[in-house]
């Protein structure tokens, strides 16, 4: 496996799954009690460009469940690229501690950091992808289905990091993935190529729609997020006249498949891209999912810094 976990598509099908098998076996260990010291002495560096609850915590809980600790930097600490250069900063940092997860705006910005860091370095989002979010996201519909080959994934909103990565998921794992955007707000031409090459190998489809409606029906899982990415602000008021008519609610969700499971990175902003009514429904696995974080990026945290390399 690569040294990064920069991007999904950075892995096989293969490497993909065997994460998610490892994620599954060190969930079972975590729940029967046991944690198993397979990173003990190892140190992660945290770097946040931006906020966070969900992937801050559960990387450091990851940490500690497999014996190691976490060092929280925040962003007015490092100034990565402001107060020293990035290629500097992974150089120092590299020769403290055993692995770098970063959150930062540029996707370049991580990719230069792993460029210069002789520690794994994984992605904690960017403007580009949230490979992370998009494991944790397999896992959860891994563990509803038994499988994702097949299953309809239907994302409704904004072509954003998140959807990136998990059209990209969906793709490597043969699951058919669908998303609704208004116009002006697709996901990325260049990432749906990505998308669209390795559905094609795996038998599976990657489809661009304008209609929420039309993108539910026959969906398993349906998905969505924020109307306003972090580092979007100034757009927030011109982006809540052209969303509503994406709102994941309980009409919409009632063209989806009986069996359909509701999906959300988190933080969700109840009233606008989610209802409280669905977000706290039956269909809603949005807390098993930011629980599943933890569980998926242990399985990253051992694979990049364990020893069970391959
Ligand atoms: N889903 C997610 O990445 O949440 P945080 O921004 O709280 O880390
Ligand atoms: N698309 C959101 C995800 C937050 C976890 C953002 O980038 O702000």
């Amino acid at each position: 496996m690569k040294k990064d976990f920069i991007a999904i598509t950075d892995y096989s099908s293969e490497e993909i799954q065997s994460l998610l098998d490892l994620a599954v076996e060190l969930k079972k260990e975590r729940l029967s009690g046991a944690n198993r010291p397979y990173l003990e002495g190892k140190v992660l560096g945290m770097i946040f460009q931006k906020p966070s609850l969900r992937t801050r915590v559960s990387f450091d809980m990851a940490m500690r469940h497999l014996g190691g600790d976490a060092l929280y930097l925040s962003p007015s600490e490092i100034g990565l690229g402001q107060r020293e250069s990035i290629a500097d900063v992974a150089r120092v940092l590299a020769g403290y501690v055993d692995g770098i997860m970063a959150r930062v705006f540029g996707h370049a910005d991580v990719l230069e950091l792993a460029r210069w860091s002789d520690v794994p370095v994984i992605n904690g989002l960017s403007d580009y992808n949230h490979p992370c979010q998009a494991m944790a996201d397999a896992l959860t519909i891994y563990e509803r289905f038994g499988s994702l080959n097949g299953l309809n994934v239907a994302f409704v909103g904004d072509g954003n990091n998140v959807a990136v990565s998990l059209m990209h998921v969906c793709a490597k794992l043969g699951a058919n993935f669908t998303i609704a955007s208004p116009e002006g707000y697709e996901i990325r031409p260049d990432a749906v190529e990505l998308g669209r090459k390795i559905a094609a190998e795996k038998g599976s489809r990657v489809t661009l729609l304008r209609d929420p409606h039309q993108a539910v029906r026959n969906a398993q899982v349906i998905y969505t997020d924020t109307w306003t990415s972090m580092g979007q602000e100034a757009e927030t008021a011109k982006r809540m006249h052209v969303f509503p008519p994406y709102q994941v609610n309980s009409a919409l969700l009632g063209e989806a498949s009986p069996e359909a499971i509701v999906m959300h990175c988190l933080p969700a902003h109840r009233g606008q891209e989610l209802t409280d009514e669905v977000a706290d429904g039956p269909h809603s696995v949005i807390f098993h999912q930011a629980h599943n974080r933890m569980h998926a990026q242990k399985a990253i945290l051992v694979q990049l810094l364990g020893n069970r390399q391959s």
